[in-house]
């Protein structure tokens, strides 16, 4: 028997360009019943996420697309509220996939148990969780900072490009920020602790760039793409090492803009300077994931790691939010808040 009261969010349209709200649709739906070895999950929050704009697309990607007229793709906190389940109790909170909705039944194959004494909860989608897994492992694993060396990271601010900083300026390097107008920026210094950070929105990136960084770049950790990498790429020191994470202004675009750099200029550099692009998907470094808790953890209690989150409320405003974050709206981990 299941009741009504739930809410779930399809993709309706596949986006041309920037996604609108037309091409998500909300819809009512019945709290489904768990099963013989189920467990019913209410989510509490819902993470937002930029990969999720590919994910509404059908351009061959690395994973596959959602399909029109299915439930948006997303990770989930979720309560468990009841379970025949072993191992899954009433009252346990869950990392789940299960997407934009407000219940979900499980098997609990894909889920993960979250300890609500290591940290609040909604961590594990931002600091604890993916984005912080994508900061740790980019950063150490391809960027392997040296004490001395300079660190640049662009979406400063952002889920990812926060824990980058931070963690560049735990291993002893001069960590410089690019994010986007002059609260961030003043936030990504003055609470976060980077050396120093760079509007993109106003003029002469490159030559402020270059003097927040005399000595060069030795890690660049690309969120970004576009203008901002054609910013720092003559800036890379010999050796320098780039893990290609994110390219977030071109996932609205329609046609990859026209760029300063010249492809024969870009693998002259990649030589002459013998620097290593490394682009990766997190689950690359899925057995780093213990490595990950112990020490993002051990960090965050010891107060030398902080983070911030954009909370919205209700599933209804996820699409909104979502358009949001593509748009450089969010100041801090994007979630919508569901329970
Ligand atoms: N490879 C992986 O496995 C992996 C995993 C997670 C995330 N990522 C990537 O990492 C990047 C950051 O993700 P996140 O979750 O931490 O998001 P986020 O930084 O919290 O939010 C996205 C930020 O991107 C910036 N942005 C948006 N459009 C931009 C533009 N045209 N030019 C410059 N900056 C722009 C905005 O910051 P400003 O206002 O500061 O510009 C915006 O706040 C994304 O590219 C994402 O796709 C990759």
């Amino acid at each position: 028997m299941s009741v009504t009261g739930g809410k779930r969010v399809l993709l309706a349209a596949r986006p041309v360009g920037e996604p609108k709200e037309s091409d998500f649709r909300i819809e009512e739906m019945s709290v489904p019943a768990a099963g013989a070895g189920e467990m019913l999950l209410r989510t509490l929050y819902l993470s937002l996420d930029p990969y999720m704009r590919g994910r509404m697309s059908d351009a061959p990607s690395y994973a596959t697309p959602v399909a029109i007229g299915q439930v948006m793709e997303g990770r989930t906190v979720s309560e468990v509220i009841s379970s025949s389940r072993d191992g899954f109790a009433a009252g346990d909170i869950v990392l789940s996939p299960h997407g934009w909705q407000t219940h979900a039944v499980s098997d609990g194959k894909a889920l993960r148990k979250i300890d609500p004494e290591l940290a609040p909860v909604s961590s594990a989608l931002g600091v604890l969780g993916m984005p912080g897994m994508t900061a740790y492992t980019g950063l150490l694993d391809i960027g392997r900072p040296q004490t001395g060396e300079t660190v640049v990271v662009s979406a400063a601010s952002g889920a990812v490009g926060s824990l980058v900083g931070q963690i560049a300026r735990i291993k002893g390097t001069r960590a410089v920020g690019i994010a986007g107008g002059p609260q961030k920026c003043r936030y990504v210094v003055e609470e976060l602790g980077f050396d120093a950070c760079i509007d993109h929105r106003a003029p002469d990136l490159h030559a402020k760039l270059k003097a927040a960084c005399p000595k060069g770049i030795d890690v660049y950790f690309e969120n970004v793409g576009g203008t901002v990498f054609e910013a720092v790429f003559p800036l890379l020191n010999n050796f320098a090492r780039v893990p290609v994470c994110g390219q977030i202004a071109t996932y609205n675009a329609i046609e990859m803009p026209a760029g300063e750099l010249r492809t024969s200029a870009v693998t002259r550099a990649i030589l002459t300077k013998r620097l290593t692009l490394r682009g990766f998907i997190v689950t690359d470094f899925a057995a780093r994931h213990g490595d990950f808790l112990r020490d993002v953890s051990a960090w965050l209690h010891e107060g030398r790691i902080k983070y911030r989150e954009h909370v919205v409320e209700g599933i209804e405003n996820a699409p909104r939010a979502l358009i949001g974050l593509l748009r450089g709206e969010n100041f801090g981990k994007m979630l919508a808040r569901i329970g």
